[in-house]
Protein backbone atom coordinates (compact mmCIF):
# COMPACT_ATOMS: atom_id res chain seq x y z
CA UNK A 1 0.00 0.00 0.00
CA UNK A 2 1.18 3.37 -0.88
CA UNK A 3 2.47 5.15 2.42
CA UNK A 4 0.10 8.16 1.65
CA UNK A 5 -2.40 5.63 2.42
CA UNK A 6 -0.68 4.34 5.76
CA UNK A 7 -0.67 7.04 6.64
CA UNK A 8 -4.30 7.76 6.34
CA UNK A 9 -4.69 4.62 8.17
CA UNK A 10 -2.51 5.71 10.58
CA UNK A 11 -4.12 8.87 11.49
CA UNK A 12 -7.55 6.85 12.01
CA UNK A 13 -6.12 5.45 14.85
CA UNK A 14 -4.70 6.93 18.55
CA UNK A 15 -1.01 6.89 18.82
CA UNK A 16 -0.59 3.89 20.85
CA UNK A 17 -3.21 1.76 18.65
CA UNK A 18 -0.75 2.65 16.00
CA UNK A 19 2.24 1.71 17.85
CA UNK A 20 0.55 -1.70 18.53
CA UNK A 21 -0.47 -1.88 15.28
CA UNK A 22 3.36 -1.55 14.27
CA UNK A 23 4.64 -4.01 16.81
CA UNK A 24 2.05 -6.72 15.82
CA UNK A 25 2.67 -6.62 12.21
CA UNK A 26 6.37 -6.53 12.17
CA UNK A 27 6.73 -10.43 11.21
CA UNK A 28 4.32 -9.57 8.29
CA UNK A 29 3.49 -6.28 7.37
CA UNK A 30 0.05 -5.68 7.02
CA UNK A 31 -1.58 -3.83 3.66
CA UNK A 32 -2.02 -0.69 6.64
CA UNK A 33 1.53 -0.77 7.29
CA UNK A 34 4.65 0.19 5.58
CA UNK A 35 6.99 -2.65 4.14
CA UNK A 36 10.09 -4.01 6.49
CA UNK A 37 13.51 -4.66 5.17
CA UNK A 38 15.14 -8.23 5.05
CA UNK A 39 15.74 -9.65 8.73
CA UNK A 40 19.29 -9.27 8.14
CA UNK A 41 19.10 -5.40 7.78
CA UNK A 42 17.26 -4.68 10.48
CA UNK A 43 19.76 -6.42 12.47
CA UNK A 44 22.53 -4.10 10.90
CA UNK A 45 21.44 -1.41 13.68
CA UNK A 46 21.37 -3.60 16.99
CA UNK A 47 21.22 -6.91 16.19
CA UNK A 48 17.39 -6.98 16.91
CA UNK A 49 14.44 -7.72 14.21
CA UNK A 50 10.70 -7.99 14.14
CA UNK A 51 8.74 -7.65 16.77
CA UNK A 52 12.04 -7.14 19.51
CA UNK A 53 13.07 -4.33 17.70
CA UNK A 54 9.91 -2.85 16.78
CA UNK A 55 8.81 -2.71 20.26
CA UNK A 56 11.81 -0.75 21.65
CA UNK A 57 10.73 1.42 18.97
CA UNK A 58 7.08 1.41 20.29
CA UNK A 59 8.39 1.87 23.64
CA UNK A 60 10.72 5.18 22.13
CA UNK A 61 7.21 6.27 20.65
CA UNK A 62 5.65 6.52 23.73
CA UNK A 63 8.59 8.08 25.79
CA UNK A 64 8.65 10.89 22.67
CA UNK A 65 5.39 11.54 22.64
CA UNK A 66 4.97 12.07 26.24
CA UNK A 67 8.03 14.07 26.38
CA UNK A 68 6.75 16.47 23.71
CA UNK A 69 2.89 16.38 25.02
CA UNK A 70 4.64 17.37 28.78
CA UNK A 71 6.32 20.29 27.70
CA UNK A 72 3.13 21.63 25.86
CA UNK A 73 4.87 21.07 21.91
CA UNK A 74 2.71 19.59 19.19
CA UNK A 75 3.94 18.25 15.25
CA UNK A 76 1.68 19.56 13.10
CA UNK A 77 1.42 17.83 9.85
CA UNK A 78 3.60 20.54 7.80
CA UNK A 79 6.56 20.11 9.87
CA UNK A 80 9.72 19.13 8.78
CA UNK A 81 11.77 16.51 10.75
CA UNK A 82 14.75 14.83 10.28
CA UNK A 83 16.34 11.73 11.70
CA UNK A 84 19.93 11.50 12.19
CA UNK A 85 21.86 7.82 12.20
CA UNK A 86 18.22 7.07 11.00
CA UNK A 87 18.92 3.27 10.51
CA UNK A 88 16.43 1.38 8.35
CA UNK A 89 13.73 3.96 9.59
CA UNK A 90 12.07 2.24 12.61
CA UNK A 91 11.58 5.20 14.51
CA UNK A 92 9.88 6.75 10.94
CA UNK A 93 7.10 4.42 10.82
CA UNK A 94 6.02 5.06 13.86
CA UNK A 95 6.00 9.23 12.89
CA UNK A 96 3.87 8.28 10.32
CA UNK A 97 1.03 8.96 12.39
CA UNK A 98 2.45 12.74 13.06
CA UNK A 99 4.00 13.63 9.88
CA UNK A 100 3.44 12.29 6.21
CA UNK A 101 6.80 10.75 4.71
CA UNK A 102 7.50 13.68 1.98
CA UNK A 103 7.87 15.71 5.71
CA UNK A 104 10.65 13.30 6.68
CA UNK A 105 14.37 13.15 6.32
CA UNK A 106 17.15 11.04 7.17
CA UNK A 107 20.98 10.68 7.26
CA UNK A 108 23.06 7.61 7.97
CA UNK A 109 26.64 6.59 7.37
CA UNK A 110 25.52 2.68 6.04
CA UNK A 111 24.67 2.75 2.81
CA UNK A 112 22.38 -0.45 3.26
CA UNK A 113 20.58 1.84 5.66
CA UNK A 114 20.03 4.41 3.40
CA UNK A 115 19.36 1.73 0.63
CA UNK A 116 16.47 0.09 3.40
CA UNK A 117 15.24 3.37 3.87
CA UNK A 118 14.56 4.57 0.16
CA UNK A 119 13.33 0.84 -0.58
CA UNK A 120 10.48 0.77 2.00
CA UNK A 121 9.86 4.44 3.08
CA UNK A 122 9.32 5.90 -0.19
CA UNK A 123 8.94 9.71 -0.63
CA UNK A 124 11.27 10.64 2.22
CA UNK A 125 14.68 12.03 1.67
CA UNK A 126 17.21 9.72 2.59
CA UNK A 127 20.88 10.68 2.11
CA UNK A 128 24.11 8.57 3.01
CA UNK A 129 26.71 10.76 4.84
CA UNK A 130 30.38 10.44 5.81
CA UNK A 131 30.61 11.04 9.70
CA UNK A 132 32.71 13.73 9.78
CA UNK A 133 31.57 16.19 6.93
CA UNK A 134 28.83 18.87 7.24
CA UNK A 135 25.04 17.77 6.78
CA UNK A 136 23.29 18.01 2.92
CA UNK A 137 21.34 20.38 4.12
CA UNK A 138 20.26 23.89 4.13
CA UNK A 139 20.82 26.22 7.26
CA UNK A 140 17.67 26.65 9.58
CA UNK A 141 15.41 23.42 7.43
CA UNK A 142 14.01 21.56 10.07
CA UNK A 143 11.15 21.67 12.42
CA UNK A 144 11.92 18.89 14.30
CA UNK A 145 15.70 16.87 14.39
CA UNK A 146 15.32 13.06 16.56
CA UNK A 147 18.21 10.74 16.90
CA UNK A 148 17.40 7.84 18.87
CA UNK A 149 20.92 5.11 19.82
CA UNK A 150 23.00 7.75 18.59
CA UNK A 151 24.72 10.20 20.79
CA UNK A 152 25.46 6.95 23.02
CA UNK A 153 27.79 5.62 20.71
CA UNK A 154 29.40 8.85 19.42
CA UNK A 155 33.31 9.58 20.86
CA UNK A 156 33.28 13.32 22.80
CA UNK A 157 34.61 15.02 19.29
CA UNK A 158 32.08 13.25 16.85
CA UNK A 159 29.10 14.43 19.43
CA UNK A 160 30.21 17.86 19.40
CA UNK A 161 30.65 17.75 15.35
CA UNK A 162 27.04 15.90 14.63
CA UNK A 163 25.44 18.77 17.64
CA UNK A 164 26.90 21.49 15.62
CA UNK A 165 25.61 20.39 12.43
CA UNK A 166 22.01 19.47 14.25
CA UNK A 167 22.12 23.04 15.65
CA UNK A 168 22.73 24.43 12.22
CA UNK A 169 19.72 22.34 10.50
CA UNK A 170 17.61 22.82 13.13
CA UNK A 171 14.95 26.37 12.52
CA UNK A 172 15.28 28.81 15.09
CA UNK A 173 12.54 28.12 18.09
CA UNK A 174 12.25 24.21 16.29
CA UNK A 175 13.09 20.97 18.93
CA UNK A 176 15.94 18.41 18.95
CA UNK A 177 15.19 15.55 20.91
CA UNK A 178 17.81 13.06 21.45
CA UNK A 179 18.30 10.01 23.29
CA UNK A 180 21.61 9.25 25.70
CA UNK A 181 22.84 6.30 28.20
CA UNK A 182 23.09 8.03 31.28
CA UNK A 183 23.66 6.91 35.04
CA UNK A 184 21.22 4.26 35.03
CA UNK A 185 22.63 2.52 32.59
CA UNK A 186 25.84 2.47 33.94
CA UNK A 187 24.87 0.72 36.93
CA UNK A 188 22.60 -1.98 34.91
CA UNK A 189 25.17 -2.75 32.39
CA UNK A 190 28.68 -2.46 34.62
CA UNK A 191 27.84 -2.22 38.40
CA UNK A 192 25.15 -4.64 38.82
CA UNK A 193 26.48 -6.95 36.29
CA UNK A 194 28.50 -9.84 37.72
CA UNK A 195 30.14 -10.54 33.68
CA UNK A 196 29.32 -7.12 31.37
CA UNK A 197 29.82 -8.09 27.98
CA UNK A 198 31.88 -5.73 25.45
CA UNK A 199 33.43 -2.59 25.42
CA UNK A 200 31.95 -2.97 29.03
CA UNK A 201 34.43 -6.01 30.20
CA UNK A 202 37.12 -3.59 29.11
CA UNK A 203 36.64 -1.65 32.40
CA UNK A 204 38.75 -2.06 34.72
CA UNK A 205 37.67 -0.28 37.68
CA UNK A 206 33.25 0.02 37.76
CA UNK A 207 33.84 2.19 40.94
CA UNK A 208 36.01 4.56 38.91
CA UNK A 209 34.11 5.09 36.02
CA UNK A 210 30.93 5.90 38.00
CA UNK A 211 33.09 8.12 39.80
CA UNK A 212 33.94 10.15 36.80
CA UNK A 213 30.84 10.19 35.51
CA UNK A 214 29.69 11.33 38.53
CA UNK A 215 32.23 14.20 38.47
CA UNK A 216 30.45 15.69 34.93
CA UNK A 217 32.84 13.49 33.11
CA UNK A 218 32.06 11.89 29.21
CA UNK A 219 32.67 8.37 28.73
CA UNK A 220 33.73 6.53 25.84
CA UNK A 221 34.79 3.30 24.69
CA UNK A 222 35.57 2.96 21.28
CA UNK A 223 34.73 -0.42 19.58
CA UNK A 224 35.30 0.49 15.54
CA UNK A 225 38.42 1.66 13.90
CA UNK A 226 39.18 3.69 10.47
CA UNK A 227 36.24 5.75 9.05
CA UNK A 228 33.99 5.10 12.43
CA UNK A 229 36.54 5.29 14.99
CA UNK A 230 34.59 7.54 16.46
CA UNK A 231 31.99 5.46 17.06
CA UNK A 232 31.52 3.06 20.49
CA UNK A 233 29.78 3.27 23.78
CA UNK A 234 29.13 6.83 24.79
CA UNK A 235 27.91 7.46 28.51
CA UNK A 236 26.78 11.04 28.99
CA UNK A 237 25.89 12.97 31.99
CA UNK A 238 23.36 15.64 31.98
CA UNK A 239 26.08 18.19 33.64
CA UNK A 240 28.05 17.96 30.91
CA UNK A 241 25.12 18.12 28.31
CA UNK A 242 24.22 21.40 29.68
CA UNK A 243 27.58 22.57 29.66
CA UNK A 244 28.57 21.59 26.26
CA UNK A 245 25.30 22.12 24.29
CA UNK A 246 24.57 25.59 26.03
CA UNK A 247 25.67 28.08 23.66
CA UNK A 248 24.13 26.12 20.78
CA UNK A 249 20.43 24.89 22.16
CA UNK A 250 18.15 25.23 24.96
CA UNK A 251 18.37 21.93 27.03
CA UNK A 252 14.44 21.90 28.16
CA UNK A 253 13.72 18.83 29.85
CA UNK A 254 15.80 15.25 30.49
CA UNK A 255 13.60 11.75 31.15
CA UNK A 256 15.57 9.19 32.97
CA UNK A 257 12.52 6.73 33.22
CA UNK A 258 12.10 6.03 29.48
CA UNK A 259 12.42 2.30 29.23
CA UNK A 260 15.10 2.47 26.52
CA UNK A 261 17.46 5.47 26.54
CA UNK A 262 16.87 8.53 28.49
CA UNK A 263 15.63 11.32 26.04
CA UNK A 264 16.77 14.76 25.94
CA UNK A 265 14.42 17.47 24.49
CA UNK A 266 16.22 20.58 23.56
CA UNK A 267 15.14 23.81 21.96
CA UNK A 268 17.28 26.16 18.90
CA UNK A 269 16.61 29.82 20.28
CA UNK A 270 14.57 32.13 18.13
CA UNK A 271 17.56 34.65 18.58
CA UNK A 272 21.21 33.14 18.79
C1 LIG B 1 22.25 1.98 17.20
S1 LIG B 1 21.92 2.47 15.58
C2 LIG B 1 20.33 3.26 15.73
C3 LIG B 1 19.60 3.36 14.42
C4 LIG B 1 18.20 4.00 14.49
N1 LIG B 1 18.25 5.34 15.04
C5 LIG B 1 17.26 3.13 15.27
O1 LIG B 1 17.06 3.41 16.47
O2 LIG B 1 16.74 2.18 14.69
C6 LIG B 1 22.99 3.86 15.30
C7 LIG B 1 23.00 4.28 13.85
O3 LIG B 1 23.78 5.45 13.69
C8 LIG B 1 24.53 5.34 12.50
N2 LIG B 1 25.67 6.27 12.64
C9 LIG B 1 26.87 6.04 13.21
N3 LIG B 1 27.64 7.14 13.21
C10 LIG B 1 26.90 8.11 12.62
C11 LIG B 1 27.13 9.47 12.33
N4 LIG B 1 28.28 10.07 12.64
N5 LIG B 1 26.15 10.17 11.73
C12 LIG B 1 24.98 9.58 11.39
N6 LIG B 1 24.70 8.28 11.65
C13 LIG B 1 25.64 7.55 12.26
C14 LIG B 1 24.89 3.88 12.42
O4 LIG B 1 25.19 3.46 11.12
C15 LIG B 1 23.63 3.22 12.96
O5 LIG B 1 22.71 2.90 11.95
Amino acid sequence: MALDLVRTRARALSREAWADRLVETAEAPADDTPAMPPVEVQKLTNLQSGRQTMGGAADWYRAFSALLEANGIAIDEDRRLLDIGVGWGRMLRFLLHDLPIENMAGVEVNPALVAACQETLPGGEFVLIEPKDPLPFEDDSFDFVINNSLFSHLSPEQHMHTLDQITRVTRPGGYVISTVLSRRHVIKSLVENPTPGPPWSQVEDPAALLASFDAGEFVFMQTRQGRMADYGMAVVPDAWILNNWASRLEVLDFDHEAPGQSLVLARKPLIA
